[in-house]
């Protein structure tokens, strides 16, 4: 028998194994939709899979205030992470489902309960197997919000702790059918940041415009001179947006204003780009304000950084994708995705992928848009994913990973 074969075989083996626990993971789903909380308020959610994993025998151990992590096998490092998130969202649920939210307000509108469940049932396939190393299972808080749960989890020091050497992800996507992965290599989500700048001049009467400082029209100019941070000092070949998405300034028609707030986002795909961008925006605010007699308070806060899929870690998926699902289940997707997502940070500390997993069924009307009231999950892609996430940590750990010189190195000190 060939390796190629021994490996298909065991593959199928984890879908057949995930789809006899499929009625599991459905329960779990359902049980954490019906009680969605919000970002860090995950204590139900937390309790759930505290409760779940005991069941498994595993012991799990509360991280970053509403999270879980656990460890499966008893090989030493490296080790590989695969990752939930847990959050829901301020959205009222309008999908009218038997399992609806039973949280006025609240709702699992982004596919999280997923997740939750699918590691969950990735936890029980993994348990049953020899393991060549270890599988560290994170239970994150808070994705949705900013700094999230990841930086935490990260600080708090759980890869060090673990020398893991390779990080898997998924999340559900309604644009791709059930039973198909999406996959890219290189940058898959934007940084996504916010910033405010308030433009101050003197008010004054809008007929005497020489005894004022106009911020409306200094205001004006910044946004024009913000155009050209695009199209004039980034690298072309780079992808940027700065976008103004608000501007209030002023009360009637005949008085100039004393000031005038602006605020926007900015996205990039770079790390390079998400760098510059911060200071050429305040060289525009700077330059413009100052030549025009005007002064300006500037806020820029960073969202999470750009999610960069490492190459190997994506071909890993491909193999697994391809061995479980059949030769076409990859979607290559051709171009990142403008949201923003944390498992960022951890990407940018070890090897790292995050998977599309296809979750959209148009025969059952799941097609509706993350964040929409009426989003849903086709529950079929639930061992889908458990069976992916499962063979992704196999096969990287059957290929060896290493704990990253960053990981070992924060270790040693
Ligand atoms: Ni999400």
């Amino acid at each position: 028998m060939t390796p190629k074969t021994r490996s298909v075989r065991r593959d199928i083996g984890l879908l057949a194994g995930a789809r006899a626990i499929t009625p599991y993971m459905v329960s779990i789903r359902r049980r954490i939709h019906q009680n969605p909380e919000l970002s860090f308020e995950e204590v139900e959610t937390q309790k759930l899979v505290l409760d779940e994993l005991k069941g498994l025998g595993l012991r799990g151990k509360k991280a970053a205030g509403t999270g879980v992590v656990a460890v499966l096998g008893t090989g030493n490092a490296p080790s590989v992470a695969l990752r939930a998130d847990m959050d829901a969202l301020p959205v009222t649920e309008m999908t009218g489902l038997p399992f609806v939210s039973k949280r006025p307000g609240l709702m699992h509108a982004c596919g999280h309960d997923a997740h939750v469940a699918i590691l969950l049932g990735a936890a029980r396939l993994l348990r049953e197997r020899d393991l060549p190393g270890r599988v560290v299972l994170l239970f994150q808080p808070a994705e949705e919000s900013p700094p999230g749960g990841a930086s935490l989890l990260i600080q708090e020091g759980v890869l060090t702790e673990h020398g893991v050497g390779a990080a898997f992800g998924l999340h559900t996507d309604p644009t791709i059918p059930t039973g198909r992965i999406g996959l890219r290599s290189g940058p898959l989500m934007a940084a996504t940041d916010r910033f405010e700048i308030i433009v101050r001049g003197r008010g004054g009467h809008g007929g005497r415009p020489h005894q004022a400082i106009d911020p409306v029209v200094a205001a004006a100019h910044v946004v024009t001179g913000l155009q050209t941070i695009v199209s004039r000092r980034i690298d072309p070949a780079k992808a940027a947006v700065v976008t103004v998405g608000t501007i209030h300034g002023g009360t009637k028609s005949n008085i100039i204003a004393d000031e005038v707030r602006l605020e926007g986002t900015a996205r990039s795909l770079e790390d390079s780009v998400w760098r510059q961008i911060p200071e050429l925006i305040e060289e525009v605010v700077a330059g413009v304000t100052k030549a025009l007699g005007a002064t300006y308070e500037y806020r820029y806060t960073r969202g999470y950084p750009v999610l960069v899929n490492d190459e190997k870690m994506v071909s890993i998926a491909d193999e697994v994708t391809r061995e479980a699902l059949g030769p076409r289940a990859t979607v290559w997707l051709e171009a990142p995705l403008l949201g923003g997502e944390d498992f960022a940070y951890y990407a940018k500390e070890v090897p790292a992928a995050f998977l599309r997993l296809g979750t959209g069924n148009e025969k059952k009307g799941v097609v509706h848009p993350w964040h929409s009231a009426r989003y849903d999950v086709d529950e079929d892609a639930l061992p889908v994913g458990a069976a992916i996430l499962a063979g992704c940590a196999l096969r990287a750990l059957a290929g060896g990973v290493k704990a990253t010189r960053k990981v070992a190195a924060r270790k040693k000190r």
